[in-house]
């Protein structure tokens, strides 16, 4: 069987994020399995306009189409997630807005004071909105975790109950990917 494609989605654009520390863990977790690829999507690479915006530049406007194109390539999309003000970033959710992920299934990696559940449990309904799949497991990053991976102490591969979710989160990708993989080429 082909390996499933799944996309990592860098959800914060904020100098000095945390948000890559997140998504080069999935990457490297993901790198030692045999059934999925990944490839990291950086949102610092898609300025866009705002949706629906009248007066978007063509450069934002054929950003924002390189964008959904992109996206069509996966099969599965893990992203990862910053808390503003007990939300997502506004940069992701409009990347959401402007994105294409029907039929397909989504994963999430919080951080934050509450591991970035009050964000990830708004994602989950935003994304039953765009017709995609969320699935159970999650990983959340706890703010003492979040602290050792800023002061270089530790890093998020060193804690075993972040890998047994991540891992739980791609097994459960995987699964939910191929089964729609195989229901869209049939649709
Ligand atoms: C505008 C703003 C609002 C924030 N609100 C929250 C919040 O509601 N809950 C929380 O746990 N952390 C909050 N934080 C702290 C973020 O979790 C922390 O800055 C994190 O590093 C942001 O992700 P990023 O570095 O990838 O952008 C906030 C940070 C900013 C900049």
């Amino acid at each position: 069987m082909a390996k499933l494609k799944i996309g990592i989605i860098v959800g914060s654009t904020r100098m000095g994020r945390f948000a890559e520390y997140p998504a080069k863990w999935a990457s490297e977790l993901a790198a030692g399995r045999s059934d999925v690829e990944t490839e990291i999507v950086d949102l610092l690479d898609y300025p866009m306009h705002f949706f629906g915006e009248e007066r978007s530049t063509t450069a934002e406007t054929e950003t924002a189409e390189r964008w959904k194109k992109k996206l069509r390539t996966f099969d599965a999309y893990i992203i990862t997630v910053a808390e503003y003000n007990h939300a997502p970033t506004a940069v992701l959710k409009n990347a959401i807005d402007l994105g294409d992920f029907i039929h397909k299934p989504v994963g999430f990696v919080g951080y934050g004071g509450v591991g970035g559940a009050r964000a990830v449990e708004h994602l989950r309904g935003i994304f039953v909105e765009m017709s995609a799949a969320s699935v159970k497991a999650g990983v959340h990053i706890s703010y003492p975790e979040y602290l050792t991976v800023v002061k270089g102490e530790k890093k998020l591969g060193d804690y075993p109950h972040l890998n047994e979710a991540l891992t739980a989160q791609i097994d459960q990708l995987a699964w939910w990917g191929n089964a729609l993989k195989a229901a869209r080429e049939k649709a």
